[in-house]
């Protein structure tokens, strides 16, 4: 009895350390990052694994993901994405809403422009902690401009397209998308897959805008033949300044187009811009014809402060 127990266990035995040696060589197998790049990271710059999802062989983004093609892929367009932002107690939230969205972003360079006199230590510290590809600049508002009912962030979005234009003077510039990303705006990851394409300018609805749920340019036959809007439909381009993007040649090739203080009224700055640069029949429509919402104009509450002590402050300096 003993010895057929011996016997079937040595029979067994080499089956169960094999068994036990593959599950553990599986588990050992280093699973894939979730997101493309570490937050934190001070070796972020370099190459990104592309966005993860969709179907690859429709899927822009997806297009350098594959190791084994026999030609390597045209590099993506870099999409350079202009934000102007200003110092108020909801700042730094904003701008980390807005880096967690663009870490997930391939090739995308972050043009971050101050309404100040100075780089700011918080944006400063934020931005080098932010593992994006990015530049930091600065142009205050003039006085005279900062009231209610002008436009704002112009002198802002010039000085980040006086960077672009600089930066790619001396060089055949590189394939490359320009987006103005306002720093409270919600974006989805769709819209940069959606805008990565743009040969010259490409539109999309927006939502909650213009006192409606959404915005949109009207597209017959592939092009733009009016606007959805409920706010000055007379606008030539009847769009918000998140719903369009324009490749960097067009920013090179119109050295002169530049957004505008004479004259310029709050949501006029759009069109004024648009109208140096293209025309309407040539717009290219994004978003499935512009009939899906993958950026919203949201707005932050303003912060209530009314409690924040004069005296008897807290015994550390916390940076908000
Ligand atoms: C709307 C449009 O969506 C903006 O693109 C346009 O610049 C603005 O109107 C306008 O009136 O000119 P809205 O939500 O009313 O947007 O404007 P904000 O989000 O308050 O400002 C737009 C951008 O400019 C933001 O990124 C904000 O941080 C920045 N900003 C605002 C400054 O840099 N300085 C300021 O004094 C105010
Ligand atoms: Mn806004």
């Amino acid at each position: 009895m003993k010895s057929v127990l011996f016997s079937r266990f040595f029979i067994l035995l080499p089956w169960i350390l094999i068994v036990i040696i593959m599950l553990d060589v599986d588990t050992r197998r280093p699973a894939p990052p979730l997101t493309p790049r570490p937050y934190f990271s001070p070796y972020a710059v370099g190459a990104r694994v592309q966005l993860r999802r969709g179907n690859p062989r429709r899927d822009p983004e997806k297009r350098n993901a594959s190791r084994t093609q026999p030609h390597p892929e045209p590099p993506l367009p870099t999409i350079y994405a202009i934000t102007p932002t200003y110092s108020r107690p909801v700042q730094k939230a904003e701008l980390t809403r807005l880096a967690n969205t663009f870490r997930q972003v391939a090739q995308l360079h972050w043009i971050l422009v101050e309404d100040a006199a100075a780089r700011s230590e918080l944006v400063s510290r934020f931005l080098a902690r932010a593992g994006l590809p990015s530049t930091h600049l600065h142009v205050p508002t003039p006085r005279r401009y900062k009231r209610p009912g002008l436009p704002r962030a112009t002198e802002q979005r010039n000085a980040g397209l006086a960077w672009l234009r600089q930066r790619h003077q001396h060089q055949l510039a590189q394939p490359g998308v320009l987006f103005f990303a306002d720093d409270d705006n919600t974006y989805s990851l769709e819209l940069f897959q959606e805008m990565r394409s743009t040969r010259k300018v490409s539109v999309w609805p927006v939502g909650l805008v213009g006192g409606r749920r959404y915005e949109r340019p009207l597209v017959e036959n592939g092009k733009v033949v009016g606007w959805y809007t409920g706010w000055r439909a007379d606008r030539p381009f009847a769009i918000d300044m998140a719903g369009f993007a324009v490749s960097l040649q067009v920013i090179l090739a119109n050295p002169k187009a530049v957004f505008k203080r004479r004259g310029s009224q709050p949501g006029m700055q759009e069109s004024d811009f648009l109208k140096q640069i293209t025309t309407v029949e040539e717009l290219e429509p994004k978003a499935s014809n512009c009939t899906k919402v993958l950026v919203w104009h949201t707005r932050t509450e303003k912060v209530n402060l009314a409690n924040e002590p004069k005296y008897h402050m807290d015994t550390v300096k916390i940076e908000v």
